[in-house]
């Protein structure tokens, strides 16, 4: 690298890592001030911090770290327990993920996180950038850490024109040539917090920004315009019909999906299957698709849209209240959803099946005394 280069390169994570100190964000898995950071709580936040948003996060994982203080205690938590917790995070994957790799570095490594990459990506649900994460955040190891947020801030000071599909090792490089030895833990939260706070992706605070005299983008006006996005693609849709039966004390019926698969080993809904023929000829209705039993099942258009990664899904609804003394069909129970690992699928078509019977005013689920009928 000429020697130019490096001097920029050294001064970047000078400014950056001084404007950390001054602005980085208080986080509760962060030490500010040269402080190690817990590696648990690094890694924990870091599946966590996956596909959603910090202020998302704090909550759950103040609630984990007080029930699950240390790795050993969560390793030995039962799975359900784990998954409860989880709830609303979203991709239970993640959460199963979790718990098998606590007791993986339990088996494994005695209990605490191994230090280096290699042996952090070995483990369950530990990709490239949370085993770099863990290794400069948790252990002060000078490892190259790459998130949407780093994307964003590479792309923009080094004006990389391909889309981020394309443009990964340009970016890596970007980032690796900036990455100081010391405190590269602190760097990449620096790029990150910069990249959530002021290299934000509309509108950036370019004049706030400690990089805005070196940043290329800016100089030529376009912050905006990176990361350059490839066309999306649109997403297939899919449809099911799903029957949502309410007893009086308002729990639902439901049963566990298989263990294996989309939201593998969560609660559902009684349904068809998620039919991607379904647009055409499909009674959406559902007054052809059996039931789990026979009740007065409504047939009002009533439906849910959720969009997972890669298709889209339209649940057509239908609901039915009966009595608490009403059999339970074999598989089933009658469940409170909301203190249960309902994946928001079916907690969004349980919701929206109670508001279609209080809307109609429907005395039951309103908890209203029936009159006598005359
Ligand atoms: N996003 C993911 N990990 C983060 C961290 N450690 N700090 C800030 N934002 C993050």
């Amino acid at each position: 690298m000429p020697i130019a280069q490096q001097a920029v390169d050294g001064l970047t994570s000078v400014k950056l890592l001084a404007w950390y100190d001054v602005h980085g964000r208080e986080l509760p898995w962060r030490m500010k001030g040269g402080r190690a950071a817990d590696p648990y709580r690094v890694w924990l936040s870091e599946i966590m911090l996956q596909q959603t948003t910090v202020a998302a996060v704090i909550p759950y994982f103040e609630t984990f770290t007080s029930i699950w203080p240390t790795l050993p205690l969560l390793a030995a938590a039962p799975l359900d327990d784990v998954l409860k917790r989880w709830a609303g995070l979203g991709y239970y994957s993640r959460a199963r993920n979790l718990h098998a790799c606590a007791q993986a570095v339990m088996h494994r490594h005695g209990g605490a996180f191994p230090a280096e990459e290699a042996a952090l990506l070995a483990l369950p649900g530990i990709g490239a950038y949370t085993a770099a994460a863990i290794a400069a955040i948790g252990f002060g190891q000078r490892a190259v850490v790459v998130d949407g947020n780093v994307d964003r801030v590479m792309t923009r000071l080094t004006a990389i024109d391909a889309p981020v599909s394309q443009a990964k090792p340009l970016i890596r490089a970007a980032m690796d040539q900036r990455t100081p030895a010391r405190r590269a833990g602190d760097f990449a939260q620096a790029v990150m917090d910069l990249g959530a706070t002021i290299c934000t992706p509309r509108s950036p605070s370019c004049l706030l920004c400690p990089l805005a005299d070196e940043c290329v983008a800016h100089k030529q006006g376009r912050a905006e315009l990176f990361p350059i996005k490839a066309p999306k693609k649109p997403k297939p849709e899919r449809q099911a019909v799903a029957f949502v039966a309410f007893r009086p004390d308002g729990t639902v019926l439901m049963r566990q999906r298989a263990a294996k698969g989309l939201l593998g080993g969560m609660l559902e809904l009684p349904a068809t299957g998620w039919d991607s023929r379904a647009a055409e000829g499909f009674d959406l209705t559902g007054a052809f698709v059996t039931p789990p039993f026979a009740a007065n099942w409504n047939n009002e258009p009533l439906s849910i849209r959720h969009v997972f990664t890669h298709f889209a899904l339209t649940l057509h609804l239908r609901v039915t209240h009966v009595s608490e003394t009403h059999a339970t069909p074999d598989g089933f129970a009658w469940v409170v959803s909301e203190n249960s690992a309902v994946p928001t699928l079916f907690q969004k078509a349980i919701d929206a099946a109670r508001e279609s019977t209080l809307a109609v005013g429907n005395p039951k689920a309103s908890g209203e005394k029936r009159s006598k009928s005359r």
